[in-house]
């Protein structure tokens, strides 16, 4: 197995290791050092089957399941929780219509965001992989999060060393001027708290844990937090900070949550895209809170 940097320095290719096999342990455990180096990894034409990439995820530890996280009800899952459906396909295989709710929700993944920051424990890799791409745009935009943290002056380090966010989804469809939620959805929705700073247990390094599900700071006005927020997410994702992955149908591209931000970006509506992702749980909450 080969790591070969891509883009910015948090971003390799992976060659040499096919994903449609069981590992051995020694490249679990490879693959492991390559996300505590790198943080995002590429393997190209992985022709994975939903079993395949179950038993690869599987392999590198415990299944987080997508369980009411969208706005997809039970019955209209397109695919079983082990997944989370990041298409724009319904169960029938039909793209969602523009104005669909379903749709307008998950554009929310247009905005910069750590997968999963919204649950009491957050996610800790999550594995993408295309199955049909439109035929231009949608690539996945990624902003390491440790250069963002050894970016930061001194006075803005010390200020976020112990700052408590609140994330939700609700926060991050606010932004995008979608605020229709049922009761119902506010209470599944309701914000769960995550420190501010992370610190990566394996190499010890800090990086700023921002996503666009925050939406306030323990102890803060709300316009104070967001702009503070908002600051340091528009200095997080300069381009010299981002790996920009243009999707070709085999690719699955892994990252780490805890390190990173990404972005979707836009695709011509009416075009399917059905990428698939699994997502490997965390260790646990960032800041002790009852249980979501
Ligand atoms: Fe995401």
């Amino acid at each position: 197995m080969r790591f070969r940097q891509v883009g910015p320095s948090f971003a390799a290719e992976v060659e040499g290791i096919d994903l449609t096999r069981p590992l051995a342990p020694e490249d679990v455990a490879a693959v492991h050092a390559g996300m505590d180096r790198y943080a995002v990894l590429v393997f190209h034409d992985q022709p994975l089957t939903d079993e395949q990439q179950l038993a690869f995820t599987r392999s590198l530890g415990e299944i987080e399941h997508a369980i009411g996280t969208s706005l997809r009800e039970p019955d209209d899952y397109r695919l079983p929780t082990t997944f989370a459906d990041v298409s724009n396909l319904d169960k029938h295989d039909r793209v969602f219509a523009r104005d669909d709710r379903r749709r307008l929700f998950a554009l929310g993944n247009r905005l910069w965001h750590s997968d999963s920051s919204f649950k009491v424990v957050p996610a800790k890799y999550s594995l993408l992989h295309a199955r049909r791409v439109p035929s231009r745009g949608g690539n996945t935009e990624f902003a390491d999060m440790r250069a963002a943290y050894d970016a930061l002056d001194e006075e803005t380090r010390a200020l976020a060393q112990d700052l408590v966010c609140e994330h939700s989804q609700i926060y991050s469809r606010q932004q995008l001027g979608f605020t229709d939620f049922t009761d119902e959805e506010r209470e599944r929705f309701r914000p769960v708290r995550q420190c501010l700073v992370r610190t990566h247990p394996a190499t010890g390094r800090r990086s700023l844990y921002l996503s666009s599900h925050a939406g306030g700071i323990v102890g803060w006005p709300v316009p104070e937090a967001r702009a503070f927020l908002r600051d340091l997410v528009e200095m997080a994702t300069q381009r010299e900070f981002v790996y920009s992955h243009r999707w070709r149908v085999g690719d699955l591209v892994m990252w780490d949550n805890r390190q990173t931000m990404h972005r979707a970006r836009p695709f011509p509506a009416d075009e399917p895209r059905d990428v698939r992702r699994t997502t490997l749980a965390g260790d646990g909450p960032t800041v002790p809170q009852a249980a979501g």
